[in-house]
């Protein structure tokens, strides 16, 4: 192998730090990924009947507000004038997502302005005083009232934890969105859109330079291959993307996850519910929301007979699950404590990307990330042979 630096994980984080290292710092690029395709959560591939774009870890939307990040993907793909809108079935209802004003007259069957909305929502949630409220379910009728809760917050949450909110913690909660006019654009940020030819044309365009190399179906932890861990690590730097755990044998015990399970269908009709999501608030519907891919590209010339349906279910992971949402217990923040501080004492590895940091972080964020580690880590290293920590 004659590689200046090895990224493990071949996903937006470590695609994009082998690029600006690969053009900008002129380094041999080797991108492992454990995958039998480049792309990390973000992958998607024409579903083999239809030919529909599907996301096969889960519906993947860009946006950003990050104007350097923004000049940057715009360097390897274009984007559809796509807007995310979401929608969410309760009892028999669709109702607009995010609560918004639309959302409030729906559901209590009037015609409030602004002011009216709000003094309502307030009374509702003088039931319960916010600084008294110790759990999930407290907080968030103290912030909107018991009505909205329990009918777009209530179930989807118990769904998505599968916990009794009762039993999360306050702390969860932050602040629900609710917003008093007609706006239900899901994302507030500057720029949105779709990759005009998907999100695994952009990521192949994102690898593809000479000075990069990327081997599939390559484990990091598989000592029989070329660029295991113990070949590697203190002999060329590594930036790995990896899970943070896995990489210390989970010596400070396991961080926990969440993952989801999907179901993906195709049905014999040009349109199934009219949206790209549909949010199942009711508890007694197993899965928390339907995805009909068709609706991401409506410019695309996809059949009119056909449609892929995907229903997502929640649940915690166990061994051998994608890790999707960092569940992050204080349990957790204190092994992450004890991971963090292992990193940075482990020479020449860089740890990043979501499961090198567990954080959730969307794609921007992630792209962002990558940018930063290598103005402020590699290219000092490489340029001015600053220690890599
Ligand atoms: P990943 O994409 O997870 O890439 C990590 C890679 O490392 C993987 O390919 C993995 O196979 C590889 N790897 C791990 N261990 C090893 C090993 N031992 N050896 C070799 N390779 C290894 N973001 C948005 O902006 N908008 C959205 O709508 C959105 N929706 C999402 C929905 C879901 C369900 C999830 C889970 C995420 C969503 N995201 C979304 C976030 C997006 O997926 C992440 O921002 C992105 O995946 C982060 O990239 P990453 O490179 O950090 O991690
Ligand atoms: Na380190």
């Amino acid at each position: 192998m004659n590689a200046d630096l090895v990224v493990v994980g071949s996903g937006f984080f470590g695609l994009t730090v082998a690029r600006q290292c690969a053009e900008d710092l002129g380094l041999k690029v080797l991108v492992i990924d454990r995958r039998d395709h480049i792309g990390g959560n973000a992958y998607s591939e024409p579903e083999p009947e239809t030919g529909i774009e599907v996301h096969r870890y889960g519906a993947h939307l860009f946006h950003t507000s990050n104007e350097r990040v923004w000049q940057h993907v715009n360097r390897f793909t274009r984007f559809t004038p796509y807007v995310h809108r979401v929608f969410s079935t309760f009892q028999g209802g669709v109702y607009s997502m995010p609560v918004n004003l639309h959302t409030i007259n729906q559901y209590f069957g009037k015609a409030l302005g602004p002011d009216a909305a709000r003094a309502l929502v307030a009374e509702q949630a003088g039931e319960i005083d916010t600084a008294a409220a110790d759990n999930f379910e407290d907080k968030a009728i103290s912030l909107i009232g018991r009505p909205l809760y329990e009918a777009f917050f209530k179930g989807y949450t118990a769904k998505q934890w599968q916990t009794d909110p009762r039993n999360l913690p306050g702390a969860t909660v932050t602040r629900l969105p609710v917003r008093y006019n007609y706006d239900n654009r899901y994302f507030n940020d500057t720029y949105e859109g779709l990759p005009v030819d998907g999100y695994t044309a952009w990521l192949e365009r994102l690898a593809d330079h000479e000075n990069i190399e990327v081997r599939l179906g390559t484990d990091f932890f598989d000592t029989s291959q070329e660029v295991s861990k113990g070949n590697v690590a203190g002999n060329v730097p590594v930036v790995y993307t990896g899970p943070v755990d896995t990489y210390f044998g989970d010596a400070e015990g396991q961080l926990s996850w969440r993952t989801l399970d999907f179901e993906q269908e195709v049905l014999p009709v040009g349109d199934f519910q009219g949206a790209p999501v549909m949010n199942y608030a009711d508890e007694d519907v197993p899965y928390t929301r339907i995805h009909e891919f068709r609706h991401f590209h409506p410019e695309r010339d996809y059949p009119k007979d056909k449609t892929v349906i995907m229903r997502e279910f929640s649940r915690f992971a166990v061994a051998g699950d994608e890790p999707y949402y960092p569940v992050n217990t204080p349990e957790d923040r204190q092994k992450l404590l004890a991971y963090r501080d292992l990193a940075s004492r482990e020479e020449n590895v860089l740890f990043g990307g979501r499961l090198g940091t567990y954080k959730y972080l969307d794609m921007h964020m992630a792209i962002g990330a990558a940018l930063s580690m290598v103005d402020n880590k590699l290219t000092p290293h490489f340029k001015d042979g600053a220690a890599l920590v």
